[in-house]
């Protein structure tokens, strides 16, 4: 079985268009998304220059004399993890061993079918250990209401919309987790039912227990119900979690304040991890002890990104972002305004920030850190918000 994964294709003859036009609606597939672009190994190259890349490519071959150099400026760009199949016109084993060498999955000469194709992608996951995993943000609050829950949520938005992939958004606070509220859903079963049971979920279980927000986000919320929550096992949230990767390309953990085996080894494995805090002094000590516990856990290269938020709602009293710099040793990654009115809005809708108020400077501050989050970021620096709010804090 072919496991859920992006496809992107980008086929330049007419005979391959035709040959794989089948493909996007073919059955093993069923799981998969698939994507099909206009051009050969450049277009690609300049296409993944802003875009991240998904876990399979199949790119054929435009011609010319320098295969080599046009693999190079797509490898450049593709992220080491995404498997490349090529489609081209010599059929050579010299030519075969030399792609290999150069990182190439596999190589397809002319003419290729999709079964030729679907072939070539089940070699690559034969093995379920083999099939990709999406990568994991955790989003840890330094004290309880600081807005860990809303960040958390709206980076899984936003994350989805940028990736174009597939992204799961997980609410692990079992007891008081918003999330139904938050996206106004209703769910019959949650992370509280999933986690009961561990050793029976599976793939299958874990896709009727997660509610589709849209096209790219599925929720597994929390019950909300502090009755109906027992503590999870280490054991158990590391199940659901590997699940969870081979369904999506991001896996958002929003945590509950509470520390523990289950939430220490989540802040410790998670890709990246979003430290949220407000500016006073409770949550610069937090900060600080946090980093300093997780620092040797998680190594000196996974520091942990601090969002500085509601920012201005106590403006003569509040800390500076140098303070958190020299004393928490973190500077902030991006900074947030209060704004009761922005978020309020949003929570009473049951929608996400950029839903409510699209070209708001917050969402857009938003998605630009989902985007440095998550690979490429667009338009770096053009959303000053986050980078002014920096530097108008240093100098404070
Ligand atoms: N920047 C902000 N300005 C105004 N209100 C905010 C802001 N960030 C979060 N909130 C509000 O604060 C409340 C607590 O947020 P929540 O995400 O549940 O916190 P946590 O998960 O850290 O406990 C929510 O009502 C949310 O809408
Ligand atoms: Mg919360």
């Amino acid at each position: 079985m072919i496991p859920r994964l992006t496809l992107d294709l980008f086929l330049t003859t007419a005979d391959s268009r035709q040959s794989l036009a089948a493909l996007a609606r073919h059955g093993a597939l069923a799981r998969c998304t698939v994507r099909s672009h206009d051009g050969g190994l450049a277009a690609a190259a300049a296409h993944y220059a802003a875009t991240p890349t998904p876990p399979v490519l199949v790119v054929e071959d435009e011609g010319g004399d320098d295969l080599s150099a046009r693999l190079d400026r797509l490898a450049e760009v593709c992220d080491p993890a995404s498997r490349v199949l090529l489609i081209g016109g010599v059929n050579d084993i010299h030519v075969y061993r030399r792609l290999r060498e150069r990182g190439v999955s596999d190589y397809l000469p002319r003419p290729v079918s999709a079964e030729h194709v679907l072939e070539a992608i089940r070699a690559l996951f034969h093995d379920t250990q083999a099939a990709p995993r999406g990568k994991t943000l955790a989003v840890w609050g330094a004290r309880g209401g600081v807005g860990a829950s809303t960040l958390a949520q709206n980076l899984a938005w936003t994350a989805s919309r940028h990736l174009r992939e597939p992204v799961i958004y997980l609410d692990l606070d079992l007891a008081f987790g918003t999330s139904l509220l938050s996206f106004n859903l209703d769910a019959k079963q949650t992370a509280a039912d999933a986690l009961a049971n561990p050793e029976r979920l599976d793939e299958v279980l874990l896709e009727r227990y997660l509610i589709e927000y849209d096209e790219h986000l599925r929720v597994l919320a929390a019950p909300g119900d502090p009755a109906g929550a027992s503590s999870p096992s280490l054991e158990g949230v590391e199940r659901l979690l590997d699940l969870a990767r081979r369904l999506s390309a991001l896996v958002v953990l929003d945590l509950p304040h509470h520390w523990c085996g289950w939430t220490r080894h989540l802040l410790t494995q998670a890709d990246e991890l979003v430290l949220v805090a407000t500016p006073d002094l409770p949550n610069l000590r937090e900060v600080k002890t946090l980093r300093e516990t997780l620092e040797p856990l998680r190594g000196a290269t996974a520091a942990p990104r601090l969002v500085l938020n509601r920012m201005d709602a106590y403006r003569k009293t509040q800390l500076a972002a140098k303070d958190f710099v020299a004393n928490a040793g973190l500077a902030p990654a991006l900074t947030l305004p209060f704004d009761p009115l922005l978020f309020g809005d949003a929570a009473n809708r049951g929608q996400m920030l950029g839903e409510c108020a699209k070209s708001h400077r917050v969402p857009q501050a938003l998605a630009q850190f989902a985007a440095q989050l998550t690979g490429k970021a667009p338009d770096a620096g053009k959303s000053a918000w986050s980078v002014a709010g920096v530097l108008q804090w240093l100098k404070a």
